[in-house]
């Protein structure tokens, strides 16, 4: 069993209800992420008003920046029903088929992951995004034959971390493509201002601005650490959070001041120390924290890169001088 990582973007254990109670349900009252926004909010309006379905919407960017909550948003402001599954969750084209025969006219289907959908699922999504429509085999041997089987107009809202891991085919069908960034620091702030205010917790805002601070660009661990924040407030103070407070909680919880945990710490500790900051293979670094190579690439990565602490280059990753002033160790020349 791993140990879950309280600033894991992934989804864990108890996010679920967390996220639910948080989620945003219109576009009004989603922080940040203002470019996917404006595109969404006019594509919406002039669906809405052609009395269309809206176009297949891809969504991409790292966990944990709400996707998923996007998705919704979407649906709700279609006024429309949503139906969720995701790629892993498909094994044969008969389980795509099966959710794509519970659409209404207009519906949202949300696929989770959709870069791993097997290919016989994503051939068969080609022509329900295409031209609402599905060919289904019947009977075996010779008697086999495709059945025509026409579906509603729907959207397909796509979510996945790496948009450069779909096909060709599978992403030229999306009329719609959105990027989703690590938020602000202040866009942060204001989603853990609307949190503690939906758990009637009272927080100061130099409280908010260092929970936001140290969430690494990502709404879902500001809100997992809020709720931590808010336990330590609890039993340890007034119940207040206040910066000294949210200081106090995440030392405590080995979250340092960039929002890094120790395993982002081991990982930049042992490029330094043991590669001499590199160039280090992707795999290489991996095995020393003991994680999947694919974990280090989608989860680590793209915020140790972002913040500038380590860079790709074509013969591995290297640390950079922040890297090591992070840690107080001499830049070598
Ligand atoms: N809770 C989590 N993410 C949010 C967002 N982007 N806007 C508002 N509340 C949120």
């Amino acid at each position: 069993m791993e140990e879950e990582r309280i600033v894991s973007p992934e989804l864990e254990t108890g996010d679920k209800s967390l996220e639910k109670s948080l989620r945003p349900q219109y576009l009004a009252q989603y922080i940040g992420q203002d470019k996917v926004k404006q595109e969404l909010s006019i594509y919406i309006e002039a669906a809405k008003n052609r009395e269309e379905a809206l176009d297949h919407v891809l969504l991409y960017g790292p966990p944990g920046l709400g996707k998923t909550t996007m998705a919704m948003v979407i649906a709700n402001e279609m006024g429309v029903q949503i139906r969720s599954t995701s790629g892993p969750a498909i094994e044969r084209s008969g389980d795509l088929v099966a959710v794509l025969n519970e659409l209404e006219p207009g519906d949202v289907l949300f696929i989770d992951e959709i870069h791993r959908l097997p290919r016989i699922a994503e051939e068969t999504l080609y022509s329900a995004m295409e031209d609402y429509y599905v060919d289904i085999m019947v009977g075996q041997g010779p008697t086999a034959h495709p059945v025509h089987f026409p579906l509603p107009p729907f959207t397909l809202v796509g979510a996945t971390t790496r948009a450069g891991m779909l096909s060709a085919p599978l992403r030229d069908r999306f009329g719609i493509i959105s990027h989703m960034e690590y938020y602000q620091e202040s866009d942060l702030r204001e989603i853990v201002l609307r949190s503690a205010d939906i758990f009637q917790t009272e927080i100061v805002d130099t409280g908010a601005v260092e929970i936001a601070r140290r969430s690494r660009g990502t709404p879902r661990i500001a809100n997992r650490l809020l709720k931590r924040i808010r336990d330590y407030a609890e039993v340890q103070s007034d119940g207040v959070i206040d910066q000294s407070i949210a200081d106090q909680a995440l030392q405590l919880l080995q979250v340092d001041k960039a929002g890094l945990d120790l395993v982002d710490q081991k990982l930049l500790k042992t490029m330094i120390e043991l590669y001499h900051g590199g160039p280090v293979g992707l795999s290489t670094i991996a095995v020393n924290i003991g994680e999947e190579r694919e974990t280090v690439e989608d989860m680590y990565e793209p915020f140790l890169i972002q913040k500038g602490f380590i860079k790709r280059t074509p013969r591995g990753r290297v640390a950079t001088e922040l890297a090591y002033q992070h840690f107080n160790y001499p830049y070598p020349n």
